[in-house]
C-alpha cells in the first residue's frame, strides 16, 4: 500500500520518534488519561502516537476549524479516542473540549488554554496538570494561575519553540500558505504585518525576502523601534492600513482589525490571519456592514468583499489561521514541530512523574529539558565520528 503524508512525516519526526521507543520501554504514561485539545493534522498524529506509546489512554480532540480528517482517520485506527471532527461552528466545538473534560484526564495538553479553562469551570481530582502550547494560552491561563495550582509548561515560552516555531517556521509557512491559496505575486506588493512579537518577525522577514515591501504595526513602542531598526517600515497605524495591499495579523490579541477600519481599506486589498483565534479580524463585522452590498465565495475559503464605493476586499480563510487552510495545508515544517513537540512529550513526561510541581505554575519548560532537546537534535546533525 502506497505510504501516506502522515507516514511521511512520522519518518521525519526523528526526536519523536527515538521518544517513542524509550517510552515503549519506560511507558510514563502507564495507566494514565492524556485529554488533548491540539490541531490534528500529521505532525500532532506523531506527537499523540508518541503518548500513547508511553502507556496513555488518549482522548483527543482538535482546535476550532484545523481539524484535518486523514489526521483523525490515522488516530481513530490507531485507537485513539477523537471526539468530533473538523467544524468551524464554536458551539459545536465548545460541547468537543467539553467531552475531553468530562474523561476527567490526568494530565492535559492544551492548545490555547481551552481544557484547563473548562477544568476551573468543573474541578474535579485527579489532574496532575499538563501542557500549554502557545502564546495565546498562556496569556488566558496567567490570570487563573492562583486557581489552576498545578504544574502547567508553556511549550510556546521554550527559546526552541520561539525560534524554531515561532519565528522561522511560522513565516516560512504564512508565505507558502498565501502563495499556495492566492497564487497572487509578493514582489513589489506592500504587506502590512500586525504583530512584531516571535511570530510577526517571521512572517515580516518571509515577505520581504519574498521581494515585498513590508510594513510593521505594534502597539508596544520598543518592538515597533526594534522593527524599524530591523529595516522595515513603521508609520502610524492607520498610515500602514491605507498603502496596504496585502494585511496579515499575528499578534494574539483581538479586534486588531475592525468594521471601523473599512474606510481605511485599499481596493483590491488582502486580509489574513496567522494568529491562534480568529478574532484578530472581525470577519462578522466587517463582513455585515452596510458598507458590505455584495459577497462573492471562491473555492478554497477565499472571499470578495464588494463595498457600496465599489472597492473589493479579499479575505483569505475568513480570518482563521491561514497556514492551516486551504488545499493541502501543511502548516509549520516537520522539523520545527518535532523540535516543539519533543518538548511537549518531555514536559507531559515531567508532569506525569512529578519532576516538577504546583509551583511551576504556567511557567516555560525547565531549562534542563531545552538543553535536552537541543542536544538531541543537534547530536543527529552531527554525530560522533565513529573511534579509529
Ligand atoms: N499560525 C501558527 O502556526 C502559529 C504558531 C505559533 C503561534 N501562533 C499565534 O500567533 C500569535 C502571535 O504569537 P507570538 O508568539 O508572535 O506572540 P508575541 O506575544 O511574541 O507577539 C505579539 C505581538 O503583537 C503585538 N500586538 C498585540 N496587540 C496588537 C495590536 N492590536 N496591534 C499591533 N500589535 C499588537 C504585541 O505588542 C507583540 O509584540 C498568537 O496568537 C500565537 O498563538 C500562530
Amino acid at each position: 500500500m502506497a505510504a501516506t503524508r502522515i507516514d511521511w512525516v512520522a519518518e521525519h519526526c526523528q526526536l519523536l520518534r527515538s521518544i517513542s521507543a524509550e517510552f515503549k520501554d519506560t511507558l510514563p504514561f502507564r495507566g494514565l488519561t492524556v485529554g488533548t485539545g491540539i490541531h490534528l493534522e500529521a505532525k500532532t498524529v506523531a506527537l499523540l502516537l508518541t503518548l500513547r506509546d508511553g502507556g496513555a489512554r488518549l482522548v483527543s480532540t482538535g482546535n476550532l476549524n484545523t481539524t484535518q480528517p486523514d489526521a483523525l482517520e490515522a488516530l481513530t485506527a490507531e485507537g485513539v479516542t477523537v471526539i468530533g471532527g473538523p467544524t468551524k461552528d464554536r458551539d459545536l466545538h465548545s460541547r468537543y473540549l467539553d467531552e475531553v473534560i468530562a474523561a476527567r484526564p490526568d494530565l492535559i495538553l492544551d492548545n490555547g488554554g481551552d481544557l484547563f479553562a473548562r477544568f476551573l469551570d468543573g474541578p474535579y481530582a485527579g489532574l496532575r496538570g499538563g501542557t500549554e502550547e502557545t502564546t495565546s494560552g498562556r496569556m488566558r491561563l496567567e490570570p487563573l494561575r492562583d486557581r489552576l495550582k498545578l504544574p502547567i509548561l508553556v511549550i510556546n515560552d521554550s527559546p526552541i519553540k520561539q525560534f524554531a516555531e515561532n519565528e522561522h517556521a511560522v513565516g516560512q509557512s504564512a508565505l507558502e500558505s498565501y502563495l499556495r491559496l492566492t497564487n497572487r505575486v509578493t514582489n513589489g506588493e506592500r504587506v502590512t504585518v500586525f504583530g512584531y512579537g516571535a511570530c510577526g518577525r517571521g512572517v515580516a522577514a518571509n515577505f520581504r525576502g519574498a521581494c515585498a515591501r513590508v510594513t510593521v504595526v505594534d502597539i508596544n513602542p520598543v518592538t515597533r523601534l526594534r522593527a524599524h531598526l530591523d529595516g522595515f517600515s513603521t508609520p502610524p497605524r492607520d498610515q500602514a492600513i491605507t498603502s496596504a495591499d496585502v494585511i496579515i495579523t499575528v499578534t494574539g490579541a483581538s479586534g486588531v482589525l475592525t468594521a471601523g477600519d473599512l474606510p481605511l481599506l485599499r481596493d483590491g486589498v488582502i486580509l489574513a490571519n496567522a494568529g491562534h483565534f480568529p478574532l484578530e479580524i472581525e470577519v462578522e463585522a466587517i463582513v455585515g456592514s452596510p458598507d458590505v452590498v455584495g459577497v462573492r465565495e471562491y473555492a478554497d475559503d477565499l472571499v470578495t468583499l464588494e463595498l457600496n464605493d465599489g472597492r473589493r476586499i479579499h479575505l483569505i480563510s475568513r480570518g482563521h489561521m491561514f497556514n492551516l487552510a486551504g488545499p493541502r495545508p501543511m502548516g509549520n515544517s516537520i522539523e520545527s514541530m518535532d523540535l516543539g513537540f519533543a518538548l511537549q512529550a518531555r514536559c507531559l513526561e515531567a508532569v506525569a512523574n512529578g519532576s516538577v510541581d504546583s509551583s511551576s505554575c504556567v511557567v516555560p519548560v525547565p531549562a534542563k529539558i531545552d538543553a535536552a532537546v537541543a542536544n538531541s537534535y543537534l547530536d543527529r546533525k552531527y554525530p560522533a565520528a565513529p573511534k579509529a
